[in-house]
């Protein structure tokens, strides 16, 4: 038997469902790095890395939200290609797929707090502050926010690490969130007082947690891309692709993510511009054109293992494997998760996906 049939009875136990790596707080704390709503847990990146990463693999993660396969397969000491279409995941799965060097971001931060000490806002750059964002700061806070728009605007992607950690802060329910009450994930209502917090004392106690766990010895970069996987290529074939494509037909994932995409200076009405972009919203056939792409960037034989859903009704495992049996894939399992009742999240509607599922397919 060869080693992926192997790992797909492994895999089919359903490991990560086992203490510890059931919790959504396991593995290293970079997985904390920022909120994303789509996240994987960590425990099945980690059962996903060390099944089905080989040494020598080059391994694609097209829709790698923010890392957590690459970077358990980086952690493992396996060279990874990172794609995503949101400036969010970008920064923060390049600031976990990179070697940080604590000192460095903590020059970073003091360049950031000088930039706060001595700038001053334009109207038009308070202006940026729509009424929906308002509603979350003290103004005092705004400010800071603001200044700090203004000062990631003219840095390059070396600042990443720092960018990531107060991507986190900028809102919850937590001591640490920059904003009222509100949600770490989705940017709910906030509640209770506008009281003022000092972004830079609470940013730097952000990026000291960040760095309480060393990274592996074997820990291997990453290359991280920001763009659309249908207009994307790559000069080398890759042996596999494992990632976690967004589920189909969502409405809500522009909202979730509505305070840190305004932090990476895009309004709420140019958020909206880019929305047919993103696979969430789309139906289950874009998987056909999604799968001549990986098919074009997979060496023969090589395998892709998906993180899917039953989504309203849809079985996606199945669906998918469908058409890419028509494209020249040849399915070797899809396996199920029953998540009904565990999947809440603190996001509404999740709550329509009842079942997770891997599907395991060959380039033929
Ligand atoms: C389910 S999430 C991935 C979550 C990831 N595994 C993690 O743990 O953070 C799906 C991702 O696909 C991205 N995406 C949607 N449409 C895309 C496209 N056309 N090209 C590349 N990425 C896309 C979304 O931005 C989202 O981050």
């Amino acid at each position: 038997m060869n080693k992926t049939n192997e790992s797909i009875i492994e895999l089919k136990k359903l490991p990560y469902l086992e203490k510890p790596f059931c919790s959504r707080g396991w593995g290293h704390k970079l997985h904390s790095l920022c909120s994303y709503q789509s996240k994987l847990k960590p425990g099945i990146a980690y059962f996903l890395a060390n099944l089905f990463g080989e040494n020598d693999d080059l391994i694609f993660d097209p829709f790698s939200g923010i890392g957590t396969i690459p970077f358990e397969l980086a952690q493992k000491g396996i060279k990874t290609i990172s794609l995503d279409i949101n400036p969010i995941a970008y920064t923060v799965t390049l600031a976990k797929l990179k070697k940080q060097d604590k000192e460095r971001i903590l020059k970073q931060l003091e360049e950031l707090n000088k930039f706060i000490k001595t700038s001053e806002l334009t109207q038009q750059e308070y202006n940026f502050a729509d009424d929906y964002t308002k509603r979350f700061y003290h103004e005092k806070t705004l400010r800071e926010i603001l200044l700090s728009i203004k000062f990631f605007t003219k840095k390059d992607d070396s600042y990443s690490f720092l960018k990531a950690c107060l991507l986190h802060i900028l809102h919850g329910n937590r001591p640490y969130a920059l904003s009222r009450t509100s949600h770490n994930v989705t940017p709910y209502a906030p509640r209770g007082d506008f009281v003022y917090k000092d972004l830079v004392k609470n940013l730097k106690d952000k990026v000291e947690r960040m760095f309480e766990d060393p990274l592996s010895p074997d820990f291997v970069e990453g290359e991280v891309f920001l763009g659309n996987i249908m207009e994307f290529s790559y000069p080398k074939k890759f042996d596999k692709i494992i990632t976690s494509p967004p589920f189909i037909n969502s409405t809500r994932f522009l909202y979730n993510n509505r305070i840190r995409m305004w932090f990476n200076g895009y309004s709420y009405q140019e958020q909206m511009k880019q929305a047919d972009k993103y696979l969430e919203s789309k139906g289950i056939d874009v998987f056909n054109d999604v799968l001549k792409k990986f098919s074009e960037l997979l060496k023969q034989d090589g395998y892709c293992i998906l993180h899917l859903g039953v989504v309203k009704k849809i079985d996606m495992g199945v669906e998918i494997s469908k058409l890419g049996e028509k494209l020249g894939f040849k399915t070797l399992a899809i396996l199920y998760e029953n998540v009904s009742g565990k999947e809440k999240f603190g996001i509404r509607d999740q709550g329509a996906t009842h079942k997770h599922q891997f599907l395991i397919m060959q380039k033929r």
